[in-house]
């Protein structure tokens, strides 16, 4: 383990005992002895929190400064159900669910995403002004296995993604998102499907810059 590691774990370690408390005084259902944290998470509401095997979840600009100091934090109204899966890797996120957001097994879900299954605020103007969730519209978010968000993008309620799909920085995401495809934009639209076959990534350094693998001695 390098220094810079080992320094970052040292400064962590008030925010991973924080999250401990946190996380058993929310009643969240996980796996103490494979859950990473970095940085100080943020629970919101009664709701129910599965969170599987092997997570790392980021809430701190110290390790992902990619896309702005946000934080990771989950939002639910009673009856609100977060669910992520193994081995997913999650990174300043907002996920808020008053019914259910349901994320697969091994999703990457970059810097400063949002997704939730609701519009938070009515959309009629006389209702809204009581401001209490009870008049929003609610439709479950579903993410498949595999999936790769890209940072800053927006998951809006009642769509699904289905695995192996990418969803492009910055996109927002209105409609739902076949398997294996990559969309982009405002409004996410698609791109191409992923050739799973083909999908390693080609080195883009020039051949006369690639480390050399020769042995040198004469
Ligand atoms: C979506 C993405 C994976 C596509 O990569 P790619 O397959 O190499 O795509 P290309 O760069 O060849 O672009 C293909 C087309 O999609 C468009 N496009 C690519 N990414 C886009 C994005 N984020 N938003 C809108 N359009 C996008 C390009 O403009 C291009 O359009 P054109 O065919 O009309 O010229 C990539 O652009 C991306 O957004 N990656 C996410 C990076 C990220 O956020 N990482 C996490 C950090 S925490």
């Amino acid at each position: 383990m390098n220094l810079s590691l080992m320094l970052k774990q040292l400064l962590d370690f008030p925010s991973r005992i924080g999250n401990t408390f946190l996380l058993w005084r929310k009643h969240v259902v996980y796996d103490s002895s494979s859950l990473l944290t970095w940085g100080r998470l943020g629970i919101t509401g009664k709701g129910v929190i599965r969170i599987g095997n092997n997570v790392t979840i980021v809430s701190s600009d110290m390790i992902n400064p990619i896309a702005g100091s946000g934080k990771t934090h989950f939002v639910t109204s009673n009856h609100g159900r977060i669910v992520i899966g193994n081995g997913c890797k999650i990174s300043n996120c907002s996920i808020t669910a008053r019914d259910l957001v349901h994320i697969g097994e091994r999703c990457t879900i970059g810097s400063n995403c949002m997704i939730a299954d609701n519009d938070f605020h009515s959309l009629h103007p006389e209702l809204r002004q009581n401001d209490d969730w009870n008049n929003t519209i609610i439709k479950p978010v579903l993410i498949g296995n595999d999936v790769f968000i890209g940072a800053r993008a927006i998951i809006l309620k009642g769509v699904s993604i289905g695995d192996y799909a990418v969803i492009g920085a910055g996109a927002v995401v209105t409609k739902s998102v076949p398997r294996g495809e990559i969309w982009a934009g405002n409004p996410a639209h698609f791109i191409r499907k992923i050739d799973m076959a083909l999908e390693k990534p080609a080195s883009s350094i020039p051949p006369n810059l690639e480390p050399s693998h020769q042995n040198t001695n004469a």
